[in-house]
């Protein structure tokens, strides 16, 4: 058992399954047909935990871990054994209906191949949670994943869970908690800090080999404040909003692709070999 007061998800898709109750698909799947637990525990955890994450993403934490991640010296790895390490990722919930990770990347990337999508978007969807393995460099949950949004600048009340700001020290430091903070009008968000996670973590890891729409999915796809509740406009430039189109089209994938029959793993592998063979050099530093 984990530590749930350190780590209140008993799984770390806990928070993208109560993404789904925030933001439901139109007319399609009800919730009852992804997986079936017992909600109100998960919900429990999902609280406690977007309370452990807006009290401690504060600019200072997230500039301390970019100094301690982005140095990337911690494990030399190919992507295939990036996949396998984040499949050691055991969570706590019932084994019986949790698809490995490998099958969870197959899923989104697979509904985007069958839409006839280009290449790197597949390959996006195959990698785009693979800043996870996080959590194996002993990083609490809530510094991996979970919503992100901006700090150095005021909250948004659009971000789940706005009164456990009230707990962040930078709600009350007048450097920071105004709406645009230390930021400027339309400044555009590469001049942005994000709160910590496994988004901004892959981007920098991937930056100089995918395509502009590629690393703005990769990079944004937990930014829920923006892409679905455009909360942050001021600080958006006009790239930004263009290559958000892509982060929208994306996010239907990673939210609604999580079919309950598992992807055939084996079968598809040699064409995900392939592709990542196209993009990615052979070993990646994380
Ligand atoms: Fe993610
Ligand atoms: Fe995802």
């Amino acid at each position: 058992m984990k530590d749930k007061i350190k780590n209140p998800l008993d799984s770390l898709d806990h928070w993208e399954d109560d993404l789904l109750e925030r933001y439901p698909e139109k007319n399609l799947k009800s919730k009852e047909e992804y997986r079936d637990y017992d909600t109100s525990d998960r919900a429990e955890g999902v609280k406690n935990f977007y309370r452990l994450n807006h009290q401690y993403q504060t600019y200072d934490f997230v500039s301390k871990k970019e100094k301690e991640f982005l140095a990337f010296n911690r494990k030399k790895m190919s992507l295939w054994d990036a996949v396998d390490f984040l499949n050691t990722l055991v969570d706590d919930s019932d084994p019986d209906i949790e698809l490995d990770q490998f099958q969870h990347l197959l899923q989104t990337s697979e509904s985007i191949r069958a839409d006839g999508h280009e290449d790197w978007f597949v390959l996006t969807g195959f990698i785009h949670d693979l800043g996870k393995v996080l959590c194996l460099f002993g990083e609490p949950q809530w510094a991996v994943v979970g919503d992100t949004f901006p700090v150095g600048c005021e909250f948004s009340n659009k971000i789940v869970y706005p009164e456990f700001f009230d707990f962040n020290p930078d709600a009350k430091n007048p450097i920071y908690n105004t709406p645009l903070g230390i930021y400027s009008q339309n400044c555009g968000l590469d001049k942005v800090k994000m709160s910590w996670g496994h988004d901004e973590y892959l981007y920098q890891i991937l930056k100089n080999y995918l395509p502009k729409p590629a690393l703005y999915m990769i990079r944004y796809h937990s930014f829920y404040a923006q892409h679905r509740e455009e909360s942050y406009n001021h600080l958006m430039s006009e790239e930004d909003h263009e290559l958000f189109k892509w982060v929208k089209k994306f996010n239907a994938y990673d939210l609604y692709s999580k079919a309950p029959t598992p992807p055939d793993s084996k079968a598809l592998r040699p064409y995900y070999e392939t592709l990542v063979a196209k993009y990615l050099p052979k070993t990646l530093n994380f």
